[in-house]
């Protein structure tokens, strides 16, 4: 088979389709496997309850069955939906956006992959602009959407070290080098993989200094407000003219229904529509008509308040203890968990690269997803990305204990041999 760029492109090598291909392989043939690599959200039976009795119900509304397989949505999304989520943002946080601020999309990847290529990549005067991630690690997921080859730069972030164990990630402007190839700045917040929420102070800066260049900031809000909220620090929601914000259900605990939003000017929510229209003609019906029901009576800002943020966060500060206490005698170090629902776990010093203890792991019967593939668009390679991994713990217990087991065990039998 002859494939153009594009085929070579996206069947060519990509660290997250490989290391998916080889997570779901693992899993396959070793079904005792403790699954602590994936991105799926936990499941949270009262959670799952509401959407059921809300399809249900749907799907019992005359004409039900017809308004949710039946048709075509417009390419901005239903205008009902989207003025329910412009009047929550404006009403709640006091943004000044009405529907024309909003799109719907099938899901946050899909946003973000129309979104950076209209963005950036080649423009017709023959300049290059890439989008810049001011702070890696990011999200794993972004790394290979770009329709040209290097799409993105990055800087390192500045690294505090707040107590023994643990530390936190930030901006460092220093090294920050906005350029005129800059395209658009983008953070996820909080941010996959580290579960690092930035400051307001520093999305503030970020806007601005996007503003001074005359490029947007993208604020990925896959975790973060208004749903699925899954924050646990006290911080500002921010969007401004400059701003794009990418929401989606899928942390909510719908990534079935493939739907996300995003929330920018109308200028470029009209081109979003525009290109949204060719790539996929129409976004789905039955996430936006859950999401419909779930913005009645602020129904979803409850859902991810009093259900789904209190969840993690006493899972990832349980999961973090017991990290620390199995393994109190090793340069251990866990990013903060400030929301997101994984752990990021930085092994200074270890005596082989992530990639390696990845293997080493996964032989001893415990997936974890290493962290090298995250800091894309760096200019060098870093000695930090190699001693990273990324656990989730939306597991059950049981599973979750034996695995911090296995890792303390495997992590102490390098140390001590090195
Ligand atoms: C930061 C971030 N952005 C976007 C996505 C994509 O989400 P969706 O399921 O809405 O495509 C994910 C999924 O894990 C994510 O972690």
């Amino acid at each position: 088979m002859k494939l153009s760029s594009f085929g070579e492109k996206y069947t060519g090598h990509s660290g997250i389709v490989d290391l998916m291909a080889d997570l779901g392989e693992a899993l396959h043939s070793r079904p005792d496997m403790i699954s602590m690599g994936g991105g799926n959200p936990s499941r949270l039976p009262d959670v799952e309850k509401i959407y059921r009795d809300h399809l249900i119900s749907l799907l019992n509304e005359p004409e039900g069955t017809y308004n949710i397989l039946g048709k075509y949505q417009s390419p901005q999304g239903d205008e009902v939906l989207l003025n329910q989520l412009a009047d929550l943002l404006r009403t709640e946080y006091g943004w000044p956006v009405t529907s024309r601020n909003v799109a719907i999309s099938n899901g946050g990847q899909s946003a973000f992959y129309v979104l950076s290529n209209l963005l950036a990549g080649r423009f017709s005067d023959g300049t290059f602009r890439r989008i810049q991630f001011p702070l890696v690690p990011e999200y794993i997921g972004y790394a290979d959407t770009g329709l040209e080859a290097d799409f993105f730069t990055s800087s390192r972030p500045a690294v505090d070290i707040l107590d023994e164990h643990v530390f936190k990630y930030r901006v460092d402007f220093d090294n920050l080098n906005v350029t005129d190839e800059t395209a658009a700045l983008c953070v996820s917040r909080p941010t996959n993989p580290t579960g690092n929420v930035l400051t307001d102070d520093e999305v503030r800066q970020l806007d601005a200094i996007a503003g001074q260049h005359d490029i947007p900031l993208i604020i990925d809000g896959a975790y973060g407000t208004p749903f699925p909220n899954i924050i646990f620090e006290t911080v500002s929601p921010h969007w401004s003219e400059n701003t794009i914000v990418l929401l989606s259900l899928s942390k909510l605990g719908l990534p079935g229904v493939r739907t996300g939003f995003i929330v920018a000017s109308e200028e470029l929510i009209q081109a979003y529509a525009n290109a949204n229209t060719i790539l996929n003609l129409a976004c789905g019906n039955v996430g936006p008509a859950i999401a419909g029901r779930l913005m009645q009576n602020r129904e979803v800002l409850d859902i991810s308040t009093r259900l789904i943020m209190p969840y993690y966060r006493d899972r990832a500060y349980a999961t973090m203890e017991l990290f620390i206490e199995a393994m109190s005698d090793l340069p251990l170090y866990i990013h903060k968990p400030e929301g997101a629902i994984f752990l990021w776990l930085w092994f200074k010093d270890l005596p082989v690269t992530s990639a390696k203890f990845y293997e080493i792991l996964k032989a001893a019967g415990v997936l974890v997803i290493p962290g090298h593939d995250s800091f894309a668009g760096l200019a060098q390679d870093w000695k930090h990305a190699h001693e990273c991994i990324r656990i989730s713990y939306a597991q059950d217990e049981e599973k979750v204990r034996k695995g911090v087991e296995i890792i303390a065990r495997e992590a102490r039998k390098l140390y001590d041999r090195a």
